[in-house]
């Protein structure tokens, strides 16, 4: 299962992602926010990252308009790789290399073509493993010098 949120700016996209992965028939539990009033990202952040965290969900999706603000916020969280994506060859590579499990995008940014294609790329690609997961243990290492874990 997918969670998914937003903040006002990414709002619109996030409609058009959840509309693409019901025609894909991908289980996703939207946590808002739920129209195009003026609302805290990090509030959306949290709730998907600790989702995630928790294992309640496999992997999230956050958009606000730049997608800055979401993967600062993310990345505070233990356990999460938030990777910001703009193009298929980072949300490929996002997958590929760093295992993302929070994909995160500019909803001010990209279109909902775009971005729901960046989505699938992301979701269909396999984490290469071998070095790469050598890094991810170092990151890991760095969360539990930091007593984040
Ligand atoms: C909200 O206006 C905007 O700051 C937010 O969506 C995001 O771009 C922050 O990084």
């Amino acid at each position: 299962m997918l969670v998914i949120g937003s903040d006002h700016g990414g709002y619109e996209l996030k409609t058009a992602i959840l509309e693409f992965l019901r025609a894909r028939q991908i289980d996703c539990t939207d946590m808002g926010t739920n129209g195009p009033d003026s609302v805290d990202y990090p509030d959306f952040a949290a709730k998907v990252a600790t989702a995630v965290v928790a294992g309640e969900a496999s992997a999230g999706i956050l958009i606000c308009g730049t997608g800055i603000g979401m993967s600062i916020s993310a990345n505070k969280f233990a356990g999460i790789r938030a990777a910001l994506v703009h193009d298929e060859f980072t949300a490929q590579m996002a997958r590929e290399h760093n295992n993302a499990n929070i994909l995160v995008m500019g909803g001010r940014v990209l279109s909902a073509e775009v971005g729901t294609r960046l989505v699938e790329t992301w979701l269909d690609a396999e984490f290469a493993g071998g070095r790469h997961q050598n890094r991810l243990d170092k990151i890991s290492a760095i969360e539990q010098q930091q007593g984040k874990e």
